[in-house]
């Protein structure tokens, strides 16, 4: 494999790169600046991809960070750390927004950067920790000391294979493999393809320490990789079981390839509405499809609440002896977002057994048959039970009831969400969805799961 010739691809060429780090001096300059007019004694820092040299082209960020002392109160640092950063915005005329980590951020558009500025705490070492964007820049000061030029490129070719086959992202929508993770992969395996190999042979809470801090066994997470600036920290934390093992059969379906450059680049799909609804029907499947306008939020969390709801409406659902088969959702992350359930099958039966008390119990199954009567009780094996008509032979039916104002309590809907979905909820085809570009997307996702993994 010619990993050349990826790297011209997806590596900035040096006049990008010059641009970029011409971008960077210029702020952090301004910063700097500024700091010392005002008194203000931060230190300016650019972190991140671009300092490390670790970015692909044209998507890095730069990260820039605005270190205060220790003694400095988190109110005056919040306040003084946006201040400065929303003078350096408008300096630039850039635009500029607010986002919020552990801590607020400002992220602003320099004439086409993506600029991120961030206020944390000067630390020397991860114990003195305020706040968890302060590891930031003892993790740029390590990877550029550990590091190579040779080291870089791997990482490049690492991020990239990661990104197309869907498991690049420690955001939670991604829920993979942070930046930051992919260095220390190369620190630890030399290179792209020794890393794919390792990776091969992963079992879950497989453990990576490599400054033999010897703290790995207080995690429970698929990859442990401990942060060699904290010992403490699982850099792994973000990365969810399902991307943890995408990314080893997807090593294992590239190291046996022989299309390996194809999973430098993005998938050549074709999505075609008609022949995507011709598979759904297919299936046979009932498809619930319900679509609700989405508040103003952060996207961290957004996506969390999301999950949690449909998770949480899924449970219920199968509580209520409904078959569902799969249960997903997407969000265009501007104005709706759709739960989408494929049933087994959406009716049920008339009928249900409603389970009493074991047989041994006197006074429970005296009060059992008071409450519906003798004659209407039989057994199953040591049970009384009572067979009664279901209150719900529709998921539908079943689904309306449960998003009203009395009854949406019985399921964990995200708190944000829960306005949004009793005022505006309503139940769509996936027709009507798949007329829509973002969702039939997500339709294609939804009945080709495996589609990214492999070439
Ligand atoms: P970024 O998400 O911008 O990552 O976070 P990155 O390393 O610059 O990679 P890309 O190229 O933009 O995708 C900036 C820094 O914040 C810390 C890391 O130190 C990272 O370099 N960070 C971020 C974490 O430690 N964990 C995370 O999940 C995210
Ligand atoms: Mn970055």
């Amino acid at each position: 494999m010619d990993y050349e010739l990826i790297l011209k691809d997806i590596k900035p060429t040096q006049e990008e790169q010059n641009d970029i780090d011409a971008m960077s001096d210029k702020l952090v300059g301004f910063l700097n600046e500024t700091c010392k007019n005002q008194d203000i004694s931060a230190k300016i820092a650019v972190v991140g991809s671009v300092a490390k040299r670790t970015a692909l082209r044209g998507k890095s960020d730069i990260d820039i960070f605005m270190a205060f002392p220790l003694d400095v109160s988190e109110d005056t640092l919040k306040e003084k750390g946006l201040e400065l950063a929303h003078k350096c915005n408008d300096a630039f005329d850039g635009t500029a927004s607010h986002h919020y980590a552990s801590h607020p951020y400002v992220q602003a558009n320099i004439e086409g950067y993506e600029v991120d500025m961030v206020p944390c705490y000067e630390i020397e070492d991860g114990s003195q920790l305020k706040s968890a964007v302060d590891r930031t820049i003892l993790h740029t000061r390590y990877v550029k000391r550990h590091l190579t030029p040779e080291g870089c490129d791997e990482v490049l070719l690492l991020k990239r294979f990661m990104d197309m086959t869907g498991t690049y992202g420690s955001e939670f929508k991604v829920g993979g493999f942070a930046g930051y993770l992919c260095e220390l992969l190369i620190i630890k395996y030399g290179s792209f393809e020794e890393t794919l190999k390792a990776a091969t042979n992963w079992q879950y809470g497989h453990i990576i320490d490599l400054e033999d801090y010897g703290t790995g066994g207080q995690f429970n997470d698929p990859l442990i990789m401990i942060d060699p600036t904290d010992k403490n920290r699982n850099v792994g934390a973000a990365l969810r079981l399902n991307k943890f093992s995408e990314f080893i059969q997807s090593a294992r379906n590239y190291l046996s390839s022989d299309n390996k450059r194809d999973y430098f680049y993005p998938l050549d799909k074709h999505i075609d509405k008609e022949s995507i609804l011709n598979e759904l029907e297919k299936r046979g499947s009932d498809f619930i499809a319900i679509k609700f306008d989405i508040p103003d939020m952060p996207l961290d969390t957004l996506h969390p609440q999301l999950k949690m709801t449909t998770e949480a409406l899924a449970d219920k659902i199968a509580n209520e002896e409904f078959n569902v088969f799969c249960a997903d959702y997407a969000s265009d992350e501007k104005d709706t977002a759709v739960i989408l359930l494929e049933m087994a099958s959406s009716k049920l039966n008339n009928i249900k057994i409603n389970y009493g008390p074991k047989i041994y119990l006197n006074k429970a199954c005296n009060n059992f048959t008071a409450k519906y009567g003798p004659e209407t009780c039989h057994i199953i094996d040591d049970f009384l039970v009572h067979a009664q008509k279901r209150q719900f032979t529709d998921v539908v039916q079943f689904i309306e009831d449960l998003f009203t104002t009395e009854h949406i309590r019985k399921i964990k809907v995200g708190k944000n969400l829960r306005k949004a979905i009793l005022n505006s909820y309503e139940f769509t085809s996936i027709e009507d969805l798949a007329e829509d570009e973002f969702y039939i997307t997500f339709l294609d996702d939804f009945i080709n799961p495996g589609q990214y993994i492999v070439r």
